[in-house]
């Protein structure tokens, strides 16, 4: 039998405990290992829970026992999570972790911690919550040269955006929504302000590179911008607007960004709404593959982390091995990057946008008759940037993907 232990039992760790509980006939069926969680970690006690006798409040009781091979981090942060799971591999634990700020911050040399003590330090619940992204690039487009990376990764925007295009909800009032739902915290800033979504890209990347692109060094925009009156536009032009996590490889660099994007009707990303997340990996063989399913929530991300405690339990004393270097990547400038933009502007501006962006056609909401918008040509941001500041009738501007 193999012995797991879990730090931290909010929403994931308890659906980790759930899973491993409902499923553990399912899972010794398919994998022919008995898999039972012997401690939670928590400062909390849950009296009259069901997992109330394995909840423990000393990390040591864990650590010292060594019938515990597997460890499952799903407490959030960067202090104790990290000195948790640093000790644990120390230990020669492995550790699986849903917890996509410490891998984004910490990710290799966890990796490097774990292969010097013979375990294995896994994360796939950090990304695209149910959905198998990270194996599926690090097993299975093995023999392709990832070229690009392109992803609605973060639910809860996802939602919001999904609402406001449907019903043509305000920014304001999806949130609240979003938030009695339970998608979206009381500060919401991580998720509205893309951040989450950053880590989410920023994690992708250097897995695609195999060299580290820090989340810090990224330029990301979220969606707090986003009015019901750019959904009336993308409407018309056949489109609707998604927050988009996105990388490109191009020889030694990486570009890498994420902001909210208008995107066409026919574009593989278009359908995954609500809080689903979508993957569309571009290899230089393979072409595109998309991986698409449930993005949040307590089950599927819960999944996902016991996917990883069953590739564990196969693999114990050994190291699964993972192409993270600490070295980090070179990574283009933001304002090399190029795009076509969206531009909403006064109708007193179409002179300047002639002169500036030799725009042609505009596109014009029925009853709006103070703005319309155009699209540009593909540019950089930068390029971009220096017009658009001259445009005195500028609204606002979404990149196009
Ligand atoms: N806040 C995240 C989201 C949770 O909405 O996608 C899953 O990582």
């Amino acid at each position: 039998m193999i012995k797991v232990a879990i730090f931290g039992f909010g929403t994931v760790g308890s659906g980790v405990a759930e899973v491993l509980d409902v499923n553990r006939a399912e899972i010794m069926k398919r994998t022919g290992m008995d898999i039972e969680v012997k401690y939670i970690l928590d400062l909390r006690d849950f009296p009259g829970h069901k997992f109330e006798s394995k909840v423990v409040h000393d990390v040591d009781i864990i650590l010292n026992d060594p019938e515990v091979a597997i460890c499952c981090e799903t407490m959030g942060g960067k202090t104790f999570a990290y000195d948790y799971t640093k000790r644990a591999l120390a230990a020669g634990k492995s550790v699986c972790s849903s917890n996509k700020e410490l891998v984004e911050a910490y990710g290799p040399e966890l990796i490097e911690l774990a292969k010097a003590h013979e375990c294995s330090y896994l994360f796939e619940a950090s990304e695209g919550g149910g959905i198998p992204i990270i194996r599926n690039i690090n097993q299975c487009l093995t023999a392709d040269k990832i070229e690009s990376i392109m992803g609605i990764l973060n639910g809860t925007t996802n939602y919001m955006l999904t609402k406001m295009d449907r019903e043509g909800a305000d920014y304001a009032e999806v949130l609240k929504e979003a938030q009695d739902m339970g998608y979206a915290e009381q500060n919401p800033a991580a998720d509205v302000e893309g951040h989450d979504a950053g880590r989410k890209i920023a994690i992708l990347a250097s897995l695609a590179c195999g060299k580290t692109v820090p989340y810090q060094s990224l330029y990301v925009e979220g969606i707090t911008c986003i009015t019901s009156m750019d959904f009336k536009y993308a409407a018309k032009l056949g489109m609707s607007i998604k927050l988009i996590g996105q990388c490109r490889i191009e020889g030694e660099q990486v570009f890498a960004m994420v902001s909210p994007c208008l995107i066409k009707n026919t574009h593989p990303l278009y359908m995954v709404n609500d809080v689903f997340n979508g993957v569309l990996v571009h290899g230089n063989m393979l072409g595109d593959a998309l991986f698409y399913g449930a993005g949040a929530g307590k089950l599927p991300t819960a999944s996902a982390v016991c996917a990883d405690v069953i590739a564990l339990a196969g693999s114990l004393g050994e190291h699964i091995p993972c192409k993270w270097a600490q070295e980090q990547a070179i990574l283009a400038p933001h304002e090399a990057q190029k795009h076509t933009f969206f531009v909403r502007m006064k109708q007193t501006g179409r002179d300047e946008a002639v002169s500036l962006f030799g725009a042609t056609e505009y596109i014009e909401l029925e009853g709006q008759s103070e703005e319309c918008a155009f699209v540009t040509a593909e540019m950089t941001e930068q390029d971009f940037a220096q017009r658009y500041a001259k445009l005195s009738g500028a609204i606002s501007r979404i990149r196009m993907a």
